[in-house]
């Protein structure tokens, strides 16, 4: 049985994930601080995979707690989703950013070194890239973040560049979404954030259950222009056949873990003006 550790697994991105990942015969470890998100997620999960992943309800600044998790199970490789990302907040308060994203990567990977493992799928942003009107965007354009948020990811980026450059063992994925949305077709899980929404799809799905009653007629040309340009499920992303996704078919539709040594950097989705 191989584990697979997903830090911030309740949330939007890494709960269809851990469904993912249960379908390619992975045994996922959910870790997650439930900031952002509930532990009803482990439920539906269980209804969709018709099994639960094991949770541990942690701060991936909490070394302690981490080590525990490492040593209850045995961890192969880990997908660290787990990260604030509201560009404005990060604005606000920047040093909450810098602590929570960063300082929280540094002690997991740290705790991921004492335990041998050293294969990381880090989910990072399209935030990294310089602002710039040439679309669409590739891999080797220019970085150049201009928010708090956006620096947190390409600092970590730069970090664990810095670590797989270190040791050869470490094998490093980053991974820079655009804006994903939707969510599984069982409808079980989605974008729920527990506050105001920081992206689009949540807070339109919001006023369309009547959770929130303004905002919609200024989005709806967005929603439209989104559409318009046709972009992939976010359920796809996960290992549909056909999907566009290199990142994400590398774990979920060969059901392997296939990183090379060092780094390597994967956009997926479909670039966009507004980034995420
Ligand atoms: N959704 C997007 O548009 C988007 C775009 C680009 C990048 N990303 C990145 O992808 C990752 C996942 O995004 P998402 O949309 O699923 O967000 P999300 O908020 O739904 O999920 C993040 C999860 O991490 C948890 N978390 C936060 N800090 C934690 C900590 N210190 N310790 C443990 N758990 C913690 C939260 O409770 C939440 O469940 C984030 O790192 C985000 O920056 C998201």
């Amino acid at each position: 049985m191989r584990y697979v550790l997903l830090t911030g697994g309740a949330g939007f991105i890494g709960s269809h994930t851990c469904v993912e990942v249960m379908a390619a015969g992975w045994t996922p470890v959910v870790v997650d601080n439930l900031a952002n998100s509930s532990a009803a997620v482990l439920d539906r999960i269980q209804t969709i995979a018709g099994r639960r992943p094991a949770f541990e309800e942690a701060d991936i600044r909490d070394r302690d707690a981490l080590d525990r998790v490492f040593r209850k199970h045995a961890i192969d490789a880990v997908l660290h989703f787990a990260g604030l990302k509201s560009v404005a907040e990060s604005v606000a308060d920047p040093r909450s950013y810098y602590d929570n994203n960063i300082v929280g990567t540094l002690t997991l990977t740290e705790v991921m070194q004492q335990h041998g493992v050293t294969r990381i799928v880090f989910s990072s942003s399209a935030t990294v890239y310089e602002p710039t009107e040439a679309m669409p965007l590739v891999e080797d354009a220019r970085l150049g973040p201009v928010n708090p948020y956006g620096r947190s990811k390409w600092m970590t980026e730069q970090i664990l560049r810095d670590i797989a450059a270190a040791d050869r063992r470490w094998q490093v994925l980053l991974l820079r979404y655009f804006n994903p949305v939707g969510a599984h077709e069982s409808g079980l899980i989605g974008e729920d954030p527990a506050g105001t929404p920081n992206n689009l799809m949540p807070f339109v799905a919001q006023v369309a259950v009547g959770r929130r009653d303004q905002g919609l007629r200024p989005l709806v040309g967005v929603v439209e222009a989104a559409f318009r340009r046709d972009r992939g499920h976010h359920a796809d992303q996960g290992g549909a056949p056909g999907g566009q996704d290199r990142g994400q078919s590398r774990v979920a539709r060969r059901g392997e873990l296939q990183l090379q040594p060092g780094e390597e950097d994967v956009t997926l989705g479909e670039p966009a003006q507004e980034h995420a």
